[in-house]
């Protein structure tokens, strides 16, 4: 739609796929009002009318109030696109509820097969399900520190005294022998901390209850693709400790799906997971750092999504996949087609085939990277 464009309120009810009825609603409460008129003098939705009700339906469907979403529109601390990446947190927080949801549900079946009844706690519990919270307890099966990342990330953490972990999970890759103080929003996850773990808060990484510069560093290992909001999470590090330490996933270089046979091969659903996710460039601004290439090695001690490139039939094991939340997040069609088909591919020798290559490989650039400022 041009600057100069409308669109008639019949118009728009048809592309939005809402009632005019709505729409009229929402002019009468002031909350989106058509504000230009057609040549024939009817009212007409001009281009920031129809941003603003883009706005508004989408809060809508995430089941937001009416009065709650006038005052998130019309929030004159915050410009569109500050609302644009807060809507797009909150939409993939209800993508991995809903996926929580699944998990439990899933688990619910199961276990009502088997002639075990949900006890009314855990009926209860779905409805608030987070991610974490579902899966979480599955994770300590095979997720602990590897030893070659733990170095590259205490390397990295220089001589900082008093270190902040956050999305600690189970405390992986505290390091020893320094002040370490952890931030972790599941409870399941705080829970599964072993005992003599560093102390551990209950917080997210977008608002970390901390003074500025309260840490030598900060630390955060394989969560930031878990927060709504990555880069207001990643600021909030850069703001409470002089010295940042991340590791994580690059998906905006070319080809990234291609890179891992798994995801090229068996999991393009991975790319849709990744859709939007803040470049390498963008991360490593929001904290003023630059970015690392972090090999993985064949025989990686953390059992997270790339660890077994080398080792294709452990993502046939349950427990294997069931510690990774990218299973969850794809969906049980997906994950079991997946499977399925590497299965078959292990059996016929065509893995081996294609894989070749991989297998006279000790480490593998995945798209790892640690980003230091
Ligand atoms: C894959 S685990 C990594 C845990 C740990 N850092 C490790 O390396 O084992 C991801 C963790 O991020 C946490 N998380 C999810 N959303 C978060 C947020 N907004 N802020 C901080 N942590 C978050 C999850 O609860 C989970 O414990």
């Amino acid at each position: 739609m041009e600057e100069h464009e409308h669109l008639t309120v019949g118009r728009v009810a048809e592309l939005a796929a809402v009632s005019v009825r709505t729409l009229h609603h929402y002019d009468e409460i002031g909350l989106v009002q058509p504000s230009t008129r057609t040549s024939a003098g009817y009212r007409a939705y001009s281009t920031g009318d129809v941003e603003r009700l883009r706005e508004v339906l989408a809060f809508r469907r995430l089941g937001f109030g009416l009065r709650e979403i006038a005052d998130l529109v019309d929030d004159p601390a915050t410009d569109a696109v500050a609302r644009l990446h807060r809507l797009r947190g909150l939409l993939v927080e209800q993508r991995d509820r809903s996926a929580a949801m699944v998990t439990a549900i899933d688990r619910e079946l199961e276990e009502r097969a088997m002639g075990i009844r949900t006890t009314p706690e855990n009926q209860l519990k779905v409805f608030g399900a987070q991610l974490y919270e579902a899966i979480g307890s599955a994770y300590p099966a095979t997720r602990r520190t590897e030893p070659r990342i733990a170095a590259r990330i205490w390397e990295a953490l220089g001589d900082a005294r008093t270190v902040l972990n956050v999305g600690a999970g189970t405390g992986s890759y505290e390091p020893p022998n320094r002040e370490v103080t952890a931030v972790e929003p599941s409870a399941v996850m705080r829970a599964q901390r072993p005992a003599g773990a560093a102390p551990c808060v209950a917080a997210s990484a977008e608002r970390l209850p901390f003074a500025d510069q309260s840490f030598d560093a900060a630390m955060a290992v394989s969560t930031v693709h878990h927060w709504p909001d990555p880069i207001a999470g990643l600021r909030e590090m850069r703001r409470v400790a002089r010295r940042v330490v991340v590791f994580t996933y690059d998906a905006s270089a070319t080809g990234w799906l291609q890179r891992f046979w798994l995801t090229r091969d068996y999991l393009p659903e991975f790319a849709d997971l990744l859709a939007g996710w803040p470049s390498l460039a963008d991360m490593t601004r929001a904290i003023g750092g630059r970015a690392e290439p972090v090999l993985i090695p064949w025989d990686c001690a953390d059992g997270f999504f790339e660890a077994h490139w080398r080792r294709p039939e452990a993502y046939l094991d349950e427990p294997v996949r069931r510690a990774v939340s990218v299973w969850t997040r794809v969906g049980p069609e997906a994950e079991q087609r997946a499977v399925g088909m590497l299965g078959a591919d292990l059996a016929s020798g065509r893995w081996a085939e294609r894989n070749r290559d991989l297998l006279a490989l000790d480490a593998a650039e995945l798209g790892l990277r640690l980003l230091v400022a």
